[in-house]
C-alpha cells in the first residue's frame, strides 16, 4: 500500500544552512493495515506525513502509494493522487471557515469522486457525535468538535490511506475513544490503511503495530 525508500527530506533554515530531517531508508504499510507513529516533539512525523501525502517534495528518494511512486508526477496529477487515495487529517484541522461542518464534510467528496453523498457526510457525522452541529461553522464549534469534523471529512472520500496527525489531542477522553473506535472501524470495514500519530500512550496500546520514528529515521537517531 506505502512503500518509502531512500526517503530523505531537509529544510533550508532562516540562515541558509542546510536541516536534516528525515532519512529513512524503508518502510512498508501494507493494504488496511493500522500503525501509529510515535515520537519527540520536532523528530519530524508531520513532516513525514506531508512527503507521504505529497504536500511537500522530499529532497530524494521514493514514495509509493499503491504502487505509483508521487514523487514521478507533475504536482496536478500529485494533487489527484491525493485526492483519490489520501484522507488527511491535519494536526491543526485545515477547516474552511465559511462551510458549516456538513459542508466541510461534504467538500472533501467533490473533488475525486465528483458527486456529493449527503447521507455519508451525515453518517459520519453522526459517528462523531455532531448530528446536532451540522450547521454550525468551524468558528462556532469548540475545538474538539473542530477536530472531529476534521476526522468525519479526511473519512467521506473512502480513501485507501487515512493520515492522522495527532487526530484526538484536542478531544476529550469520551470523545477521544469515540473518535478512534471511528477511525479504526470505518477504516476495517472498507480496507483503508491507517497511519496515526499519537503521543496518548491509551490511545497508541490499542494498536497492534507501534513504530518509533526514531527508530527508522537516520536523522532522530543522530539527534
Ligand atoms: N518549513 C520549515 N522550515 C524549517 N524547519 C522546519 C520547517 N518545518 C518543520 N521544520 C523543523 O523540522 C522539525 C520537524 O518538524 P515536525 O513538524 O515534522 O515535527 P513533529 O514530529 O511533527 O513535532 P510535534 O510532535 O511537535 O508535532 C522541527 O524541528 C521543525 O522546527
Ligand atoms: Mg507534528
Amino acid at each position: 500500500m506505502l512503500v518509502l525508500k531512500g526517503l530523505k527530506k531537509s529544510f533550508i533554515e532562516p540562515g541558509g544552512e542546510r536541516l536534516p530531517v528525515l532519512d529513512v531508508p524503508e518502510f512498508r504499510l501494507g493494504e488496511a493495515e493500522q500503525a501509529v507513529l510515535l515520537g519527540r516533539s520536532g523528530c519530524g512525523k508531520t513532516t513525514l506525513l506531508h512527503v507521504i501525502a505529497g504536500i511537500s517534495t522530499p529532497d530524494s528518494g521514493v514514495v509509493e502509494i499503491d504502487g505509483v511512486d508521487i514523487t514521478k508526477l507533475d504536482e496536478a496529477r500529485r494533487d489527484r493522487i491525493r485526492a483519490e487515495k489520501v484522507g488527511y487529517i491535519f494536526q491543526t484541522f485545515n477547516l474552511l471557515a465559511g462551510f458549516s461542518a456538513l459542508e466541510n464534510v461534504m467538500l472533501g467528496m467533490t473533488f475525486a469522486q465528483g458527486k456529493r453523498d449527503e447521507r455519508r457526510a451525515r453518517d459520519l457525522l453522526g459517528r462523531v457525535g455532531l448530528s446536532h452541529r451540522l450547521r454550525h461553522k468551524p468558528g462556532t464549534l469548540s475545538v474538539g468538535e473542530q477536530q472531529r469534523v476534521a476526522v468525519a471529512r479526511a473519512l467521506a472520500n473512502r480513501p485507501r490511506l487515512l493520515l492522522a496527525d495527532e487526530p484526538t489531542a484536542s478531544v476529550d477522553p469520551k470523545h477521544q475513544q469515540q473518535v478512534i473506535d471511528l477511525i479504526r472501524s470505518t477504516c476495517r470495514e472498507e480496507s483503508v490503511a491507517i497511519f496515526l500519530v499519537t503521543h496518548a500512550p491509551e490511545v497508541a496500546s490499542q494498536f497492534d503495530r507501534v513504530e518509533h520514528l526514531e527508530q527508522f529515521n537516520r536523522v532522530a537517531a543522530l539527534a
